[in-house]
């Protein structure tokens, strides 16, 4: 194998979750904290490849060799993912928002004696979806499943659904998500491998030596 598997490439990678405003001081999220995308993109820029790295809201160091790109809602992030193809490769690791409150108040909300606020939700654009079905779709596109349940069952319904040639599912009912951790299963089109438990960055770095092999393979 050469020295720089990726020399030459473009991979994007989004990470972190969004936050999605409800008032200029609150918001929605979730618990990504952006460790296991951040430790693709440091693998994908070790191995050679330009890395963009479009990121929601993180307490992470960028890696060295990534070009970041700071986002804060699903929207910003779909607009920055637009903006960053074409791509050779995209990894969408980002833990999107399904939902956004649909109605952004201008002003902070302020206690009432009466009733609590109701919050009205919107659904926010897939973005990995758009991305397999846009004309810039890159050449291997690589989704991620974060799941509670039948794990390798939704991931391989997800890469079909998604038009995605991989899927890393995860469980993520234990402490997956802000771990150091991970255990994953690579869905592919009729393969799939069951992965040990090991560190995020070494899921990262296995996985890149496999997209490498790829990109070689249809070369
Ligand atoms: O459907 P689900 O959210 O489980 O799919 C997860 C995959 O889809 C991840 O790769 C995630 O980054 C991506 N995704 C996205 N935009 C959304 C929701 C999920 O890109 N709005």
């Amino acid at each position: 194998p050469k020295k720089r598997p990726l020399y030459g490439k473009h991979v994007l990678v989004t990470a972190g979750p969004t936050h999605e405003p409800i008032d200029p001081v609150r918001y929605l999220a979730n618990r990504s904290s952006g460790k296991q995308g951040y430790a693709i993109a440091a693998a994908a820029a070790a191995a050679g490849a330009k890395v963009t790295l479009v990121s929601g809201p993180v307490n992470l160091r960028t890696p060295l060799g990534v070009d970041r790109i700071d986002v804060g809602s699903a929207q910003d992030m779909a607009d920055a993912v637009k903006k960053a193809l074409p791509a050779d490769v995209a990894i969408m690791v980002a833990a999107v928002a399904d939902w956004r409150p649909r109605d952004y108040i201008e002003k902070k909300i302020k206690k009432r004696g009466s009733a609590p606020p109701a919050l009205i939700l919107a659904e926010n654009p897939d973005i990995l979806a758009g991305v397999a079905a846009s004309t810039d779709r890159p050449e291997l596109l690589i989704g991620f499943a974060a799941e509670t349940d039948d794990v390798v069952e939704n991931a391989r319904k997800k890469r079909k659904s998604k038009g995605v040639d991989w899927i890393v599912a995860n469980d993520v009912s234990e402490d997956v998500m802000g771990g150091d951790d991970n255990q994953i299963h690579l869905v592919r089109e009729g393969k799939v491998e069951h992965w040990d438990e090991m560190t995020k960055q070494t899921v990262a770095m296995k996985l890149v030596t496999q997209i490498a092999e790829r990109l070689t393979e249809d070369a």
